[in-house]
């Protein structure tokens, strides 16, 4: 798994653009999978400020990248920038992939079935007629819920600090899913009952996140036992309080650092085509468990 990249006069460029942009694994991910699988590509990131945004789309047009992935804040944004892009990203109206080809910017997004595929993985269980709680109903929330609505689930619960922000992401999901989701906030009287009733409670937000590592997204833990699944997109520290809280009290835990390395893949295969095997997934998961 040692990287010795070695910079050819034909290597093609993938890049990454955020801000900040210092903390990322992604580079670590798609220049290992390039090396293991013998591909003559590069991954760098680029921190890029607002105001430069563009400026970078169409230098990275002209110097022909195959593509980049777009991370926090940009996602949203960056929408209004592309030629084309999949139904998906329409549905999210966020981007976190784009392929250039023939100079045009085509979008996709990624996240949510990294999310799906990083937690059938890590908890060896699917969604089928599972009732759901999503803590959380921003960027992220947006794109796993999306996707979670597919999976033909009982109930796909929204619970948000902010309550009009869940009631918007659950309203989205009816619209598709009659009567699938409804919306609380974390004062709700009814949450506690919601929680003990659900078979999987996921973590979107970015509470207890490094380096509030002792912060947790619901403070009463007293009603999870060994039924539940409790996953957190949070991978930074691992596990977070809220995982090991719910791991004390016999819950089955996962955290999103599969999602992370599945969204990786999907981007990669948009990119070249390449399909990464088991053997080398679970080589990547290890070893970025040490890194982190
Ligand atoms: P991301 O793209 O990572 O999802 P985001 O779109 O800014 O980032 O969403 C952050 C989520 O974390 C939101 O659900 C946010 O709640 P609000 O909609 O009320 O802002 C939630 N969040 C962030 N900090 C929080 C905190 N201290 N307590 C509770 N929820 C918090």
């Amino acid at each position: 798994m040692e990287i010795q990249k070695c910079v050819t006069g034909k290597t093609q460029i993938i890049g990454l653009i955020g801000n900040p942009i210092g903390h990322t694994l992604s580079p670590f991910i798609h220049n290992t999978i390039s090396k293991v699988l013998g591909k003559d590509l590069i991954y760098i990131p680029f921190n890029v400020l607002p105001k430069d945004l563009e400026i970078f789309l169409e230098a990275f047009q002209k110097m022909e990248l195959l593509g980049f992935n777009i991370t926090v804040p940009y996602k949203q944004e960056i929408m209004k920038f592309i030629n084309e892009c999949d139904e998906e990203s329409i549905q999210m109206g966020a981007v976190n992939t784009i392929r250039i080809k023939e100079g045009k910017l085509i979008g996709y997004n990624t996240d949510g079935e990294g999310f799906i595929k990083g937690f059938q993985e890590e908890m060896e269980e699917d969604f089928f007629n599972k009732r759901v709680v999503l803590l959380g109903a921003g960027g992220t929330a947006r794109s796993i819920a999306l996707k979670l609505a597919t999976q033909r689930l009982e109930t796909l619960n929204i619970v948000n600090r902010t309550l009009y922000k869940a009631k918007d992401l659950s309203s989205r999901i009816n619209q598709a899913y009659p009567n699938l989701s409804k919306a609380y906030s974390f004062e709700d009287g009814e949450t506690t009952e919601l929680f003990n009733d659900s078979h999987i409670i996921i973590n979107t937000t970015d509470v207890g996140m490094y380096p509030n590592n002792n912060e947790m997204p619901i403070s009463q833990l007293e009603w999870i036992s060994s039924k539940h699944m409790v996953y957190d997109v949070i991978y930074n520290p691992n596990p977070t309080k809220f995982l090991k809280e719910a791991k004390k009290r016999g819950a089955k835990i996962g955290n999103g650092l599969g999602m992370l390395i599945h969204q990786g893949l999907l981007s990669y295969k948009i990119w070249t085509g390449e399909s990464v095997s088991k053997n080398l997934v679970r080589k990547l998961h290890n070893k970025m468990l040490d890194i982190l």
